[in-house]
């Protein structure tokens, strides 16, 4: 399964999945990190790894469409079948929906449908709710909608700080985004025989 992998940042989830053996051994073969962002720590941990990186600054494109068409030229090129999305933090638009209906995946930090948006853990964590959690869904059109996939519950202790929960949520994230991209690609191996 050739996949690319969109990042905005820091670049741990992307870390986990492409050091992950498992998912190697079951054939899964990043082709490419795109970040939107020049700046983004993501860069250089792919570059280490030799894998092609590639920055699309936004701001350079006056819509979209014209940066997701950009994008997506690449992704044709390198024979991209699935979009991992990992930290990537823009709302995907239709040109990439429509090019890769119900093959763009997404985490979020938190058990969604609770808390969507860019601030999940802080959002969970304000609310003082008791658990929140991590979730890997399809993405649709909405923020943070989609089918869900698979789910973590992560309890939050009244000790936490939130630097005591975004711990415990990564470690989490760590290893459910590898476990599902296992998963997908198991099935997609027991629906081709
Ligand atoms: C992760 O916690 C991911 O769930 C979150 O951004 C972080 C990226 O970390 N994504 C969202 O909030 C999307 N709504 P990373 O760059 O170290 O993988």
């Amino acid at each position: 399964m050739r996949v690319a992998i969109f990042s905005s940042g820091t670049g741990t989830n992307f870390e986990a999945i492409a050091d992950n053996k498992d998912l190697k051994k079951a054939g899964l073969v990043i082709s490419c990190v795109i970040t939107d962002n020049p700046l983004a720590k993501v860069i250089e941990k792919s570059k280490a790894r030799g894998i092609e990186t590639i920055v699309i600054d936004k701001s350079e494109y006056k819509t979209k469409k014209e940066y997701e068409e950009t994008i997506y030229e690449y992704l044709k090129q390198l024979n991209v079948e699935y979009i991992i999305l990992a930290g990537y933090m823009r709302i995907v638009g239709d040109t990439l929906l429509n090019k890769y209906p119900q093959r763009i995946i997404n985490i979020h930090p938190a058990m969604l449908p609770s808390f969507p948006g860019a601030h999940g853990i802080r959002d969970a964590f304000d609310a003082k709710v008791k658990q929140t959690g991590v979730t890997v869904h399809f993405i649709d059109s909405g923020i943070d909608t989609g089918p869900i996939i698979d789910q973590v519950a992560v309890p939050i202790l009244p000790t936490d700080t939130i630097e005591d929960l975004e711990e415990r949520i990564h470690i989490q994230e760590h290893l459910l985004y590898p476990h599902v991209l296992n998963q997908l690609i198991n099935k997609m191996r027991s629906n081709n025989l």
